[in-house]
C-alpha cells in the first residue's frame, strides 16, 4: 500500500469512528471515502452499528452493498452527517475543490443537507489557495454545452471537456458534463467566483465547496492523523 493509500485510510478510520448508532450520514465518493465506507462496512459487521447511509454517486453505492451498509436515497430534509474526500483543502478556511472525481452536484447536495460536514484527506491536498494544485471542475448541462464552455472562457477558465479512458465526454451521474477549468488559479475570491458561474445558464454546479466544513481530519503515512478546523472556530 503506498503511503498516501496508508495516509487515507487512516484518516478515513478516524472519520468512520464519528458515525453513531441511528444517524443518517452522507457518503462521499473517491478513493478517499471507499477506505470510509470499508471502515464503517467493518463496524457493522464487527460492532452491530446501525446507521443509513446517503450514497453521492453510483460507485460509493454499489461498494457500500458489498460492505452491508444499510443506504436509502436523499429523502429527508437533514442528514446528521456528510463525510466526504476533497481534491483541495485551503488553510485557515477549509474551503475546497472537488470534483476530480465527477460527483460534485450531488456530494454538494448532500453537505448542503448535512447539519455536519467533515473532510477527509491525506496531506498531499492541503493548499494555500485554491487553484494550486487542481483545476475547477465545473458541470454543465449538455445542451449549449459549447456556448456555455464559451462563456466560462470569457471569465477565464480556459475550460477543457472531461473525457473518460475510452475518449468520450465524462458524463456525470446526474447526465452532464464537466469542464475543468484550470484558469481561474489561484482562486483568490471563490465567493465572487462562485456567483459568476451560477449566473451562466448552463452551468449547474462548481466544485467550490465554500464555508461548509466543519473540520478535516488529515491521516500521515506513519499512522497518525491530525484535524484542521477552519480559523475562529475554536
Ligand atoms: C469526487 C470528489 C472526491 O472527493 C475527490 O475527487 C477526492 O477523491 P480522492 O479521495 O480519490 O482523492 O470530489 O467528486
Amino acid at each position: 500500500m503506498s503511503n498516501s493509500d496508508i495516509a487515507k485510510r487512516i484518516a478515513a478510520e478516524a472519520a468512520a469512528a464519528l458515525v453513531e448508532d441511528g444517524m443518517l450520514v452522507g457518503l462521499g465518493s473517491g478513493s478517499t471515502l471507499a477506505y470510509v465506507v470499508m471502515a464503517l462496512g467493518r463496524r457493522v459487521r464487527d460492532e452491530g452499528l446501525d446507521f443509513t447511509g446517503v450514497p453521492t454517486s453510483s460507485e460509493t453505492e454499489a461498494l457500500a452493498i458489498t460492505q452491508g451498509i444499510t443506504l436509502t436515497a436523499l429523502s429527508e430534509a437533514k442528514l446528521d452527517l456528510a463525510i466526504d474526500g476533497a481534491d483541495e483543502i485551503e488553510t485557515g478556511t477549509l474551503r475546497l475543490i472537488k470534483g476530480l472525481g465527477a460527483a460534485l452536484l450531488r456530494e454538494k447536495i448532500v453537505v448542503q443537507a448535512s447539519r455536519r460536514f467533515v473532510v477527509v484527506s491525506d496531506a498531499s491536498k492541503i493548499v494555500t489557495h485554491l487553484g494550486q494544485r487542481a483545476p475547477l471542475p465545473v458541470e454543465v448541462v449538455q445542451f449549449g454545452q459549447v456556448a456555455t464552455a464559451h462563456r466560462l472562457a470569457e471569465l477565464g477558465g480556459k475550460p477543457v471537456l472531461r473525457l473518460d479512458r475510452s475518449g468520450a465526454p465524462r458524463i456525470t451521474d446526474g447526465g452532464n458534463v464537466i469542464y475543468d477549468c484550470g484558469g481561474f488559479a489561484p482562486i483568490r475570491d471563490p465567493f465572487t467566483l462562485q456567483r459568476q458561474l451560477k449566473a451562466i445558464a448552463g452551468v449547474v454546479e462548481s466544485g467550490l465547496f465554500l464555508d461548509c466544513a466543519e473540520q478535516a481530519i488529515i491521516g500521515e503515512p506513519d499512522g497518525s492523523t491530525y484535524t484542521m478546523w477552519p480559523a475562529g472556530a475554536r
